[in-house]
């Protein structure tokens, strides 16, 4: 749904708590095993974090599609072809999405993002690069069906949703977004979808795990924003760092193990926790072909084509809304 003007897309209290946070953490906090959904990553500093994991020699998921993007670029815009709406879902990034508009030749460039800051920096910068073509912001949260602008209703759309976001979710929570998807893109849409793949372990290990520690301060900052919002004495250094190689669910997990028995206080609630113990703080699925398929299919999406990088560590794919028919 797109945000009616003058509504907040988020909710808070009178001490300016965001409650939709504090209601997760607190749930979470309040699991056996301890858990806090990735999103929760993303105030400024973990924004800035994460794009200086991005560049990071370990971190190959971003140089790897953009390796795609702009080697394979004649393919895939003689398949999409030109003329459409793109839609992206999530802000853009300043390096894959002047690299898809430049190969494909839209009509309209529209930005799906609940951080309505960062959207429209992010769709200056995108106009003063792309002169000519009608850039349409829309602040909205995308895992709910969004309401396109009008002046693309007639139009031909491509959905595109890089850096393998989708792996950030639970099979049934991907399922929900991409049939999500389907309904905001309309029957007959494209889909371009980067799904990171499956590799050796270290290799995976190392770029969610890198040597400069990057990522750690990644996943401590959650911690310090916490503290920071909702008004906690979570003591970080009694957490370290940790991800993890979940084999049977194909996904790499990031935890904040606690180095000793530690108790805080969060909202005013208490929390303890054993030497060991650890709160969960992503899952990051990696696919196969048959996987990444099987994902789309469930949802209602077609894959059209498929590439990889030279090393074959990541995927980008086309997919096709299909209206469901009867099956046995
Ligand atoms: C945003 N997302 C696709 C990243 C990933 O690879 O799962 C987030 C990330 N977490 C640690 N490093 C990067």
């Amino acid at each position: 749904m797109t945000k009616p003007a003058g509504l907040k897309l988020v909710e808070r209290d009178a001490d300016g708590v965001d409650l939709a946070f504090r209601a997760d953490v607190l749930a979470g906090l309040a699991e056996a095993q301890k858990a806090v959904p990735a999103r929760w990553f993303y105030d400024d500093a973990g924004s800035q974090l994460f794009e200086d994991i991005t560049q990071l020699h370990e971190y190959y998921p971003t140089r790897a599609e953009t390796e795609i993007l702009s080697n394979r670029a004649t393919e895939i815009a003689e398949l999409i072809g030109e003329g459409r709406a793109v839609v992206e879902f999530g802000s853009g990034s300043s390096v894959k999405t002047p690299l898809l508009l430049s190969a494909i030749r839209p009509s309209a460039y529209v930005p799906l993002d609940i951080a309505g800051d960062f959207l429209r920096a992010s769709s200056a910068a995108l106009s003063e690069k792309f002169p000519g073509l009608p850039v349409l912001p829309v602040e909205a949260d995308f895992m709910r069906r969004v309401e396109l602008p009008a002046e693309v209703f007639d139009l031909p759309k491509l959905g595109f949703f890089p850096g393998s976001t989708i792996g950030n979710m639970i099979a049934r929570t991907a399922t929900d977004l991409l049939r999500t998807m389907r309904a905001t893109l309309g029957e007959g849409a494209l889909l371009l979808i980067g799904m990171d793949l499956v590799k050796d372990e270290d290799v995976l290990l190392a770029a969610y795990d890198d040597a400069a520690g990057v990522t750690a301060a990644f996943n401590l900052n959650l911690l310090a924003r916490i503290n920071r919002e909702l008004d906690g004495d979570i003591p970080l250094e009694a957490f370290a760092h940790e991800a993890r190689w979940n084999d049977p669910f194909a996904r790499i997990e990031m935890h904040l193990v606690a180095k000793r028995d530690v108790d805080f206080t969060v909202s005013g609630r208490r929390f303890a926790m054993r030497a060991g113990e650890s709160i969960h703080t992503e899952n990051s699925h990696k696919f196969t072909k048959r996987s990444g398929q099987m994902l789309l299919a469930a949802a209602g999406w077609e894959p059209l084509a498929r590439w990889t990088d030279e090393a074959k560590r990541f995927s980008l794919v086309l997919a096709e809304s299909r209206p469901p028919r009867s099956a046995p």
